[in-house]
């Protein structure tokens, strides 16, 4: 069955939000936190997940108005649809089945009729097998030596997610040196190329389409320069495919069972949890990528079954949409504080912004309303010392996903806590600020009073800039699948509040037309 087809702009809760942010629209979190349970009554705790949301401009009312949104443009049932392998994919004709990919239950999930579940678990063996023998160098190249380097040539969501993920985890991480190449700037494969051996060195060729401009033409350069020094029956034992397109990977030369399926049920920038994330196995083992699906759906089962109250991906897509539609708030900043997390704001610029960049909704019309936020960011600390004057005190309002960690990893526990202090600080110098007078006071000791009236201006820090707190005890590929996961929910349920369709990206086709069409002049 099809989504429901309600504009969020005629719905009772859009009057209400409205009426109710033109009444607490100067709200300010300092005063909001003055309530001794502030932070209790907005915080929610998932396993070994905590958010704390109470450094928003909302009160309970505010979170009330908007799960009566949620619930009248009935959330609830749209969830349900994407879980049951309902076309909700509506435009491309198709089934949104991610989380399909990372259910252990034994509850069949239909695909025209047949359940798709044995073939995930067939898929999820082979990725198994084929990374076991590849790691403890069973798995020789054409001159007998053990496999050193992996290459993954793909790009958009055959590169964003494995490469985001293998970076992340690279605590994890076993032998293997994995590389990504994705730009079809000839000097982003040779650089690449150049640090390889063709007798050591594994090609994962990633494309759901096996069409892709930029994939095809890297997987071109690295075949012919590979065949340089070996042969076309040596292939089989350096390139691999992950893609649904079986005629274009057996016509480049890659022996049928070195394919890895992907389905056209799985939208590729949300895909990493199929065989699209082979390089992710081969990079940290088969037990650590198990893992990283295991924490995506103990996700999935906290956003399909908890009540919207206590639904994590459900509170962070009504927040956001709370600054977007009635803040008009332009952008979001993630903002995680690990380095090992540097990749995630280009992951999520794809996931979010692929998804929800839509101007037309599910009646084909156009929207009135502002849809998709803008996602951007960079790791804590290093991002305070470049864009954060912006954020603090630049004229935009910006909330900020702060993303943390209780524990490091390898345990130098002084760095972790001055990286930690920065985190909270950073949150409560957003939310409280620093008032005239409190720089008049500390001002006071430095100098005269005509210099201080002259600085007071520009050390004022209005404050009441939002931001959730967003902390897990340690990075672990449990923890990682359940943050992915999270932000892929939120990204739904917003392209459901807005009447969108979020799995679709035709706004990609127009540049690559006109660009084939200037190289066929050329
Ligand atoms: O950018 C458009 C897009 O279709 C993405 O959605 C996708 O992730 C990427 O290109 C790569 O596509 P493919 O896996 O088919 O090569």
């Amino acid at each position: 069955m099809a989504l429901k087809n309600i504009n969020p702009t005629t719905t009772n809760a859009w009057t209400a939000l409205t009426n109710h942010f033109n009444d607490i629209k100067n709200i300010q979190i300092k005063d909001l936190d003055k309530d001794a349970n502030r932070k209790e009554d907005f915080s929610l705790e998932f396993d070994d997940l905590l958010v704390d949301f109470s450094k928003n401009r909302v009160t309970k009312e505010t979170i009330s108005l908007l799960l009566d949104l949620a619930n009248e443009v009935d959330l609830k049932d749209a969830i349900e649809k994407q879980f049951a392998g309902d076309v909700i994919n509506v435009t491309e004709g198709r089934e949104v089945l991610h989380t399909a990919l990372r259910s252990t239950s034994d509850e069949p999930v239909l695909v025209d009729g047949k359940n798709v579940k044995p073939q995930i678990q067939a898929a999820l063996r082979k990725i198994k097998s084929f990374s076991n023998k590849v790691i403890s160098g069973k798995w020789k190249g054409y001159t007998g030596k053990s496999i050193t380097d992996i290459v993954n040539i793909g790009i958009g969501g055959s590169d964003l997610g494995p490469d985001m993920v293998v970076e992340a985890l690279k605590f994890y991480k076993n032998q293997l040196t994995p590389h990504f190449v994705s730009n079809v700037d000839g000097d982003h494969v040779s650089e690449i190329m150049k640090t390889l051996n063709p007798e050591t060195t594994l090609f994962v060729i990633v494309s759901k389409t096996f069409t892709t401009q930029e994939t095809i033409t890297n997987a071109e350069t690295l075949k012919n320069w590979f065949l340089k020094s070996a042969t076309i029956f040596d292939i089989p034992k350096h390139f691999v495919a992950v893609s649904t397109n079986l005629e274009a990977v057996d016509s480049f030369g890659i022996d049928k069972s070195n394919v890895f399926p992907m389905w056209n049920w799985v939208g590729g920038r949300f895909s990493l949890w199929s065989g699209v994330g082979l390089s992710i196995s081969l990079s940290v083992g088969f037990d650590n990528y198990k893992e990283l699906l295991e924490g995506a759906e103990e996700m999935d089962l906290h956003f399909k079954n908890v009540d919207f109250d206590k639904n994590i991906p459900v509170i962070l897509a009504l927040l956001s949409i709370w600054y977007n539609n009635f803040y008009g708030a332009e952008t979001e900043a993630v903002l995680p504080y690990t380095q090992y997390l540097s990749k995630l704001p280009d992951y999520l610029q794809q996931a979010t912004m692929e998804s929800n960049g839509k101007g037309v909704d599910r009646n084909g019309e156009k929207v009135t309303y502002q849809t998709g936020t803008i996602v951007w960011g960079s790791t804590g600390t290093n991002m305070q010392h470049a864009f954060m004057q912006l954020v603090h005190q630049g004229t935009k309002l910006i909330p900020a996903d702060f993303i943390g960690y209780k524990e490091s990893l390898y345990g130098l526990t002084d760095h972790h806590k001055k990286l930690m202090s920065n985190y909270y600080g950073q949150m409560d110098a957003l939310a409280f600020g620093k008032t005239k007078e409190e720089v008049h006071l500390e001002l006071k000791f430095s100098g005269d009073e005509d210099k201080i009236a002259k600085l007071l201006p520009f050390k004022v820090f209005e404050g009441n800039r939002p931001s959730n707190a967003i902390l897990f005890d340690k990075l672990t590929p449990r923890s990682l699948g359940k943050l992915i996961a999270l932000y892929e929910h939120k990204i739904y349920t917003q392209g459901i509040l807005w009447n969108i369709y979020s799995y679709d990206q035709f706004g990609v086709e127009l540049g690559k037309e006109m660009a084939k069409k200037l190289l066929n002049k050329s």
